[in-house]
């Protein structure tokens, strides 16, 4: 690396110690990443493709905006602003969040139109939510318990603020939410006590149609989920509230639920970075690899270690490459070589079929096995057009378990 690029790469990734957060920053603006490419990012690296990313971004929103149906992508696949910036320009309505944390530093960065999707059970994480949309934050929370709901009526009364909701549905998947049907409107019935709580529709994520290997059987699946949903959201209509929303859907189902009549709004998130789990659901046309959207985020990684004839060691294990999945992370544009896991700091790669192995100092980027978690290993992704980095992006959200005492 010569002088000039190493100091790019310092400056930019705030890696010389003793600059001090702030400064870095600061180059971080100056420098705009100038010189930077995949040859000097201190890996390994969380890289994203923007031709595939911005391919994904734009397929989606036209695909909903042809299909006449909205979508507020669920931004706990990338915990960063700048992608819900991007998503949100493209078309979408505003961004779901899994998280209390999540929540706030998309308000932070001035993204509106925020849907807490996760249940809140203490009072601490729901005085936040309270207080964020108190400082102005455009938020609703899907609320699936009366108890949630009565922790949300005490803080909305004793703050004064006016608390909007959808009522979050377990149409099958028996994770959060209120059975559909007879009891979500008994649940609504009870939120209609409070006056500082206003029920605007259900929310109905089927993670079990989501990842349904062969379209015919996912849409079925799908289908009778979701139907759960829109008949609930018909019975609270007919019960006097004021239910227009309904949210839901996965990257998995997007051309499925967007056509079904009652359906809203899409909370795909997966689609901008995809993934190995995913790209084996299967597509619309009977390909077995499903190819609706590109895979756009890699592990950029350095051979450190080529001694050994049949294998190399690279840096990139464990804490680098999420493999909480089955799936092993295939090495992007080089067939035949395989990797396996070797530890926190490192992993192993091998050669099939008459593949040449990398040399000591060479990079390889590796597909991820799934998307959200390998995202919550990094600090900042690389945005790069081909080898130049255009932009780093804060993944704003990442640092939350255990951030905050409260
Ligand atoms: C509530 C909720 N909505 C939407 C999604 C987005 O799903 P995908 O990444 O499959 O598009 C998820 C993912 O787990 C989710 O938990």
């Amino acid at each position: 690396m010569d002088r000039r690029s190493f100091l790019a790469t310092t400056m930019s990734t705030g890696i010389l110690a003793g600059s001090g957060a702030a400064a870095a920053t600061a180059a971080v603006a100056k420098t705009e990443v100038s010189g930077l490419t995949k040859a000097n990012i201190p890996t390994p690296a969380l890289v994203v493709d923007l031709d595939a990313f911005e391919a994904n971004v734009k397929k989606m929103a036209d695909h909903c905006r042809e299909a006449k149906c909205g979508f507020r992508p669920h931004a706990k696949t990338h915990k960063c602003p700048e992608i819900a910036r991007q998503q949100i320009a493209a078309g979408a309505l505003g961004i779901c969040v899994a998280t209390v944390p999540e929540a706030e530093a998309m308000a932070a960065a001035g993204i509106g139109g925020i849907l807490l999707t996760s249940p809140i059970v203490d009072a601490g994480k729901v005085g936040r939510m309270i207080e964020l949309i108190k400082s102005g934050g455009h938020v609703m929370l899907a609320v699936g318990h009366e108890r949630e709901a009565s922790l949300l009526a005490e803080a909305a009364d004793a703050a004064n603020v006016e608390v909007e909701l959808l009522i979050d549905l377990d149409v099958g998947d028996k994770r959060t939410g209120s059975l559909p049907g007879a009891p979500a409107i008994e649940l609504a019935q009870k939120i209609a006590r409070s006056n500082r709580l206003h029920i605007r529709g259900v929310q109905a994520y089927a993670g079990h149609a989501s990842h349904t290997v062969g379209f015919e059987a996912r849409q079925r699946v799908s289908r009778e989920a979701m139907g759960k949903a829109v008949e609930t959201k018909r019975l609270l209509q007919k019960a006097g509230f004021d239910a227009k929303i309904l949210s839901g859907g996965s990257t998995g189902t997007y051309n499925i639920d967007s056509a079904i009549d009652g359906v809203t709004e899409l909370q795909v998130g997966s689609y901008v970075f995809m993934d190995v789990d995913y790209r084996r659901i299967g597509g619309r046309d009977g390909n077995p690899v499903y190819s609706d959207f590109q895979p756009s985020l890699t592990v950029l990684a350095t051979v450190v270690n080529a001694t050994h004839a049949d294998r190399i060691t690279v840096d990139a294990g464990t804490k680098a490459i999420d493999t909480t999945t089955a799936h092993v992370p295939p090495v992007k544009d080089r067939p035949g070589l395989r990797y396996a896991k070797f530890g926190d700091e490192f992993g192993a790669v091998t050669a099939e079929d008459g593949a040449k192995l990398p040399a000591l100092g060479e990079r390889i980027e590796f597909m991820v096995p799934h998307c959200d978690p390998n995202v919550n290993l990094y600090e900042r992704i690389f945005a790069c057009r081909g080898d130049k980095v255009e932009a780093i992006w804060p993944i704003a959200a990442r640092r939350e378990f255990g951030s905050t005492v409260r």
